[in-house]
């Protein structure tokens, strides 16, 4: 039986899984695949640890470069993540055309456009199925599945991290800081986690995905970016009054024809839900990417982002394709689909909506004093910027002589509601900052 030989950089927490599955499920591999894929070498600076695998017929070394220059690997799996060192091995495994698999989601929202033509010009395939969405096969369902589709907008919970935070504040009232020490301990959040809870994580994720969405270059540095850590547990209590819930969403849209669109929105930020949309349900640390096209409608895929069991299986997903194509007499990258789900020439710079052109629905929090013609004045300078309000609420007067205001807006332009907010915020009666939040509505 031919057979693809493999080299794993990193026995981590998810490269601990991909050899799990690659030394416990090779029977079912091998019968779905008609091929074999074999475990020839695993590079790791800790090789003391035990991962309770049997790594016997396995070369183990501290030496990644080794391992993803070694004559006897066919396909690179790289597990370090970050920038760098991971996209040198990355590199000089393309190099010497040796298909690469990755679940870093870093590396191909900032290196991506450096790959993928190194990739090709050595008749190397490039998977990285399991840097979005963990174990969802979103970018698989974007990238084929919905191939026939002009996509008409893009919505993920992208940040297991994040999502479990802000649920158990949600249903537990509990403090950020709390939430965020238990999602540590419990192994969801990154190295460092101000890549979970500032959104670079999701920024990262949303780039890959709007960029295949459109047939697009890669513009990660481009995506708005705003987290969940100035996110209050009476803000979370506040949307749940007026039927909303927080979701540090990644939003994606076209704007121009979808089919090929004159420009590209893309934001990060913690987002108001109505309770009753499907992402809204989406709860702990669960992940969802919802994806519209103008023939399929709505569709959304939902599943876990992170861990070692369902990250390792998206990995593995992607070295079984690349597998299926190389065949006993030589490889046939070219039949898999493109990497970004277009082909290399039809893929183009597509401009990024500036931030100021975003329209959206806002939700504001003000601490204003108690006194005569406060609202009036807030109010007065929102209508010379245009905007429009759906909803005010005043909560009652704490022991500072200082009230909480809640205003929702109709839609507006941001670029108008940051100037009318400046304003605001520069009025003796205005206590501290305006938080801003952006109101988002569904389809479905
Ligand atoms: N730290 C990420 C999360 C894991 O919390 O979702 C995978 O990107």
């Amino acid at each position: 039986m031919h057979e693809i030989r493999v080299g794993l950089l990193g026995l981590g927490t998810i490269g601990t899984g991909v050899a799990r599955i690659l030394l416990e499920q090779q029977e079912l591999m091998s019968r779905r695949l008609g091929k074999r894929v074999r475990l020839v070498a695993a590079a790791d600076r800790d090789l003391s640890r035990d991962r309770g695998l049997d790594f016997s017929g396995v070369r183990l070394s501290d030496d990644a470069m080794a391992v993803a220059c070694a004559d006897d690997v066919d396909l690179v799996v790289e597990l370090i993540g970050g920038y760098e060192p991971a996209r040198s091995f990355v590199v000089e495994a393309l190099s010497r055309g040796k298909h690469v698999v990755t679940a870093n989601k870093a590396l191909i929202a900032k290196h991506g456009e450096e790959l993928f033509p190194l990739a090709t010009a050595n008749d190397a395939a490039l998977g990285f199925e399991a840097a979005v969405g963990g174990g969802i096969p979103c970018l698989k369902a974007l990238r084929e599945g919905l191939a026939a589709n002009a996509i008409t907008s893009v919505h993920g919970i992208l940040n297991g991290t994040c999502n479990f935070i802000l649920t158990k504040m949600e249903r537990e009232g509990a403090d950020y800081a709390g939430v965020l020490r238990e999602a540590q301990e419990l192994g969801y959040a990154e190295a460092d986690p101000t890549f979970d809870v500032e959104g670079i994580d999701t920024a990262h994720k949303l780039a890959i995905l709007a960029a295949m969405a459109w047939g697009a270059k890669i513009r990660f540095e481009d995506v708005y970016t705003e987290g969940i850590s100035h996110i209050t547990a009476a803000d979370i209590a506040a949307a749940a009054e007026l039927g909303y819930r927080i979701k540090l969403l990644g939003i994606a849209k076209p704007h121009g024809a979808p089919a090929g669109p004159e420009a590209i929105e893309m934001r990060v930020h913690p987002t108001l839900t109505p309770v009753d949309a499907q992402i809204a349900q989406v709860s702990d640390s669960y992940n969802a990417v919802m994806i519209s096209g103008d023939f399929v409608e709505h569709t959304m895929y939902f599943g876990r982002g992170a861990g070692e069991r369902p990250t390792a299986s998206a990995v593995v997903a992607d070295i079984m394709d690349i597998a299926r194509v190389c065949a006993a007499g030589g490889d046939a990258v070219e039949q898999l689909p493109p990497p970004m789900g277009f082909t290399a020439e039809a893929r183009r710079e597509i401009p990024t909506l500036p931030m100021a052109d975003v329209v959206c629905e806002y939700y504001l929090r003000l601490m204003v004093r108690d006194e005569p013609g406060v609202i009036a004045a807030v109010t007065s300078i929102l209508a010379d910027h245009r905007i429009s309000l759906e909803a005010v609420v005043q909560k009652e007067r704490s022991a500072a002589r200082s009230v909480p205001v809640v205003m929702l807006t109709h839609e507006t332009r941001e670029g108008n509601l940051q100037a009318a907010i400046s304003r605001i915020t520069s009025l003796p009666s205005v206590e501290d900052g305006v938080l801003i939040l952006r109101k988002e509505t569904f389809g479905a």
